[in-house]
């Protein structure tokens, strides 16, 4: 992967983002990535989790819920290669801002019957609403899924009808994701091997052929 910048980000508090970005971050660093993580959400949650015992597996986490955290990305991305940005729960000028920096964007959607038509306002004002005019690359997740359930496939099919695409990888609802949390660990840390850790490999594999597909777009566009 060439130098990246991926940011988490919903207006939905509580949809994943913070457990994703860390756990995408842990994936890449065992895959000798070096990501660097940039915290911009003034909850603190991904630097508390790194301060734990099992300090994310030595990924390194910066904050920066500052106005100019995009302009951090920007520059640990020419260190590091890879950045994540996990943002904020709630609509704000420096999450729009880290979105319009993007090299892609990644947002989380936990299927829930009561809002669909609040989810797709939202994410209008997240994709659409991005500075400069210019739409970024970026894909919905299903989160917290369960088996076989039907709202799931219900919602994959209502985001993909307003324009929206998913990936196909859900990330299912698990309980090893809390409890690797305690020891600031992730489940790719804890148990490699299961199915928790196999979810975050097929969810960061389709980032990544998103992200080449994108590359030669761009490349046949140039050429
Ligand atoms: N796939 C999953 N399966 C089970 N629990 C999950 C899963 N993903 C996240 N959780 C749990 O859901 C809760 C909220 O997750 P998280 O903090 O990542 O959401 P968030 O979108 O970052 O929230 P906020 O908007 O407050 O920053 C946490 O307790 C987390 O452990
Ligand atoms: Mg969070």
């Amino acid at each position: 992967m060439t130098k990246t910048i991926i940011t988490v980000a919903t207006m939905k508090g509580g949809s994943g983002k913070s457990t994703l970005a860390s756990c995408l971050a842990v994936h890449w660093h065992l895959k000798a990535r070096q990501p660097i993580i940039i915290d911009a959400d003034p909850q603190r949650s991904i630097a508390r989790l790194s301060a734990r015992e099992r300090k994310l597996g030595g990924v390194r986490v910066i904050e920066d819920a500052g106005g100019e955290s995009w302009k951090t990305a920007y520059q640990v991305a020419e260190q590091s290669g890879l950045v994540i940005i996990d943002t904020p729960g709630f609509r704000s000028e420096a999450t729009l801002a880290c979105i319009a920096a993007s090299d892609f964007v990644l947002v989380p959607v936990k299927p829930s019957p009561f809002d669909i038509d609040r989810m797709l306002d939202t994410l209008n004002l997240l994709i659409n609403g991005a500075k400069g005019g210019r739409r970024p690359e970026f894909r919905c997740l299903l989160t917290q899924t369960t088996r076989e359930a039907v709202i799931a496939k219900h919602i994959r099919a209502e985001l993909a009808e307003a324009g929206f695409p998913v990936l196909k990888s859900e990330m299912a609802n698990r309980v090893i994701y809390a409890e690797a949390a305690l020891w600031g660990a992730t489940p790719t840390l804890i148990e490699p091997r299961g199915p928790a850790a196999r979810d975050i490999a097929a969810i960061a594999d389709e980032i990544e052929s998103v992200l080449e597909g994108a590359l030669e777009t761009k490349r046949v566009a140039s050429a």
